[in-house]
């Protein structure tokens, strides 16, 4: 029964004869047969255009809902290209550390870890900001809190008006502050986005040491570190007896956490398990931060002042009643992209 045995050692003949399936450089997906008297001949080399084919199988087996734009992102991040260069590239050949890279991030963003995180930034109003885990991955519907936000400001310093240049009719310089700024997105966005001519004191608070640090590296990745002051600390606290808070500002512009908390277990993975939790929680009803700003908010604005606030889906009508019985005038909420009230805009009646 010699014979027999050899016949054990030989490689099974359909391995021999039916094409490698592809990819077959990744063992655990199609592994090609290995084992005592088997050869294993040099691996086939993936495409662009077949990396991108693996990608899509992948992250749709894993429910992820947008596999090719992310299957793209990840490669071309891994071939330090754009994504749209990949389609001028679809046969190019990865080397096998780029399809080992490719193949490690595929399988983080199968597991739900965010894209964004995996490229280590996330575009916020036409640019890149770095984000990690200490800070929430700034959010598409937030760019209109911004383009409200810099909206306000113009007007208030006059910016839109026709003389040109603009006169500021209030002889002084604006002064905004960001509450709860995490990667900075809204604070340095208001920076970038004021006319030469008008000079804003942005200051910008987190509670978040962590945070606070990914920010003043996003400052200074877009050059307006001067322009924004970073101040660590709980709410309005973290403005101490400094003359910062002492005058009050034109704009207070906040993105607080308002997820109910036991809503949060029930997010998607990418939310619940990598964005973090003091970004989320806003208490029981998800109201605790809109009560804050609603009592300790008018005496940090300045007279005709205003404060811009994202909440959450549903929640215009509480917040609403929770501010005019503060004596807030609330105007009528601006909406999201899919029409839905998504920013409270409110000033004290005082003012
Ligand atoms: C929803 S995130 C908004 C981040 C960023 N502004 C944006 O829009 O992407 C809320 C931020 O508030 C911060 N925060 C939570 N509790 C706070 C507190 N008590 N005082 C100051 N900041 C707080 C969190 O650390 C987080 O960065």
């Amino acid at each position: 029964m010699v014979g027999g045995e050899n016949r054990q050692l030989r490689p099974p003949q359909r391995f021999a004869s039916v094409p490698i399936p592809e990819p077959p450089w990744e063992p655990a997906w199609d592994a090609p047969p290995h084992g005592p008297g088997f050869v294993v001949t040099r691996l086939t080399t993936l495409t662009v255009s077949a990396c991108v084919r693996r990608g899509i199988e992948i992250l749709t087996g894993a429910g992820i809902e947008s596999p090719r734009a992310d299957a793209e992102w990840l490669l071309a991040w891994c071939l330090g290209v754009r994504r749209m260069q990949l389609y001028l590239e679809l046969d190019r050949e990865l080397n096998e550390a780029q399809q080992a890279r490719f193949e490690s991030l595929l399988h983080r963003r199968a597991a739900r870890e965010p894209l964004q995180h995996l490229l280590g930034s996330a575009e916020f109003y036409g640019r890149s900001f770095e984000v990690n885990r200490s800070v929430l991955i700034p959010r598409p519907e937030t760019e209109l809190l911004a383009e409200l936000s810099v909206r306000h400001l113009k007007k208030r310093f006059g910016a839109d008006q026709c003389s040109s240049p603009p006169t500021n009719h209030l002889e002084r310089p604006l002064k905004a502050l960001d509450y709860g700024t995490g990667s900075g997105c809204l604070a340095i966005t208001l920076a970038l986005e004021m006319p030469p001519e008008m000079v804003v004191e942005i200051s910008a608070l987190d509670i978040s040491p962590d945070a606070l640090e990914v920010a003043r590296r996003n400052s200074r990745r877009h050059g307006c570190e001067q322009a924004v002051r970073f101040l660590e600390g709980n709410g309005f606290a973290a403005l101490g007896s400094t003359s910062l808070g002492a005058g009050g500002f034109d704009l207070i512009v906040a993105n607080p956490p308002y997820i109910p908390t036991g809503e949060i277990e029930g997010l998607e993975p990418e939310v619940r398990d990598h964005d973090p939790v003091l970004a989320l929680d806003g208490g029981s009803d998800g109201l605790d931060f809109f009560r804050h700003l609603a009592s300790h908010a008018p005496v940090r604005l300045l007279s005709g002042g205003v404060l811009m606030a994202e909440f959450g889906d549903g929640q215009f009508e509480s917040i609403a009643a929770l501010f005019r019985s503060e004596s807030w005038i609330v105007d009528e909420p601006a909406k999201d992209d899919t029409g839905r009230p998504r920013f409270l805009i409110a000033r004290p009646a005082a003012s």
